[in-house]
């Protein structure tokens, strides 16, 4: 198995850049020299078997898990050794939906996605209005969704309420842990159409962990396998269909895949006429 060098140092689209990022809880070493780039507008798949590590990884480069070793460049600047100002820049540039607790089930919608602005603008409550309202819209809600609270709503309007509180500050990018998780096949295609509506209008980019399979054979432009502790194999999903890796070959050639693989082998690439009896 190749190594994961890091990238080369000229690239101006990355966002994301981690270099030998190491994370241990005790003696368990979770993450050993990891590196990754994530780029300006693309939608970057995380995937890798349940405890590899890409919720430590999300929070570890949001600044929310120490780590023992590297470093994690966002937008240019390094978070850990950053000033307080310039940290507040930065996390005015993210936004963020966790695997688990997306909204505060005493707030509702409205109230909710107004959480970033009270932290970090200086707006007039009727602008906040205003600004969540189109948020409200900007995710597919209906306008009667402000006033309910999370426990009113259903998973898929939960996951867009969340999302539409990720884009509160209008970020560059935001990170998705497991959004589709929980949603009927229907909801999770809806939702990442409007990932991807997202990406082309707003030019967002999106770092999205999931195991969702056609999350990743619709939506991602890059996909990202965790496992061994790094970054086994980063690329389109043709790379992922090639490589000789047994989880990453299972993953992607398993009988879940490959119903989602074979209806579209232009996206999917010449490589799923080859893999013959998987
Ligand atoms: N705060 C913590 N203290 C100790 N161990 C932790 C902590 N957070 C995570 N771990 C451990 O790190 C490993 C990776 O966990 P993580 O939640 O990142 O997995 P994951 O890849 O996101 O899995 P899943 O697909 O199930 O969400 C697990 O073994 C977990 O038990
Ligand atoms: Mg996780």
């Amino acid at each position: 198995m190749g190594a994961n060098p890091p990238a080369p140092k000229d690239d101006d689209d990355v966002i994301i850049r981690a270099t030998d990022v190491t994370v241990r809880f005790g003696s368990k070493t979770i993450l050993e020299n990891l590196n990754l780039d994530v780029r300006r507008g693309e939608i970057m798949g995380f995937v890798g078997p349940s405890g590899t590590g890409k919720s430590v990884l999300l929070r570890t480069i949001l600044g929310l898990n120490p780590k023992q070793g590297g470093t994690i460049e966002v937008f240019g600047t390094d978070y850990e050794k950053a000033s307080d100002r310039e940290r507040l820049a930065i996390e005015r540039r993210w936004g963020v939906l966790f695997q688990h607790g997306a909204l505060f089930s005493a707030l509702n919608v409205l109230e909710n996605i107004q959480v970033p602005m009270r932290e970090y603008l200086d707006l007039s409550p009727k602008l906040m209005d205003e600004l969540a309202r189109l948020k409200i819209d900007l995710v597919g809600l209906a306008p009667d969704a402000a006033d309910k609270y999370p426990s009113e709503l259903s998973g898929g309007m939960i996951k867009r309420a969340a999302l539409a509180r990720a884009l509160a500050l209008d970020p560059d990018i935001v990170f998705l842990d497991e959004p589709t998780s929980g949603l009927d096949p229907i909801g999770a295609a809806d939702f990442d159409e409007l990932i991807m509506t997202l990406r082309d209008t707003l030019g967002l980019a999106v770092y999205m962990v999931t195991h969702d399979l056609d999350s990743l054979f619709m939506a991602c432009d890059r996909i990202a396998v965790l496992g061994e502790r790094k970054v086994l194999v980063e690329g389109p999903l043709s790379t992922m269909l090639e490589y000789d890796h047994p989880w990453v070959k299972s993953y992607f050639h398993g009988k879940r895949a490959r119903h989602v693989v074979l209806p579209d082998e232009k996206s999917a690439g010449s490589a799923a006429d080859t893999q013959g009896s998987v």
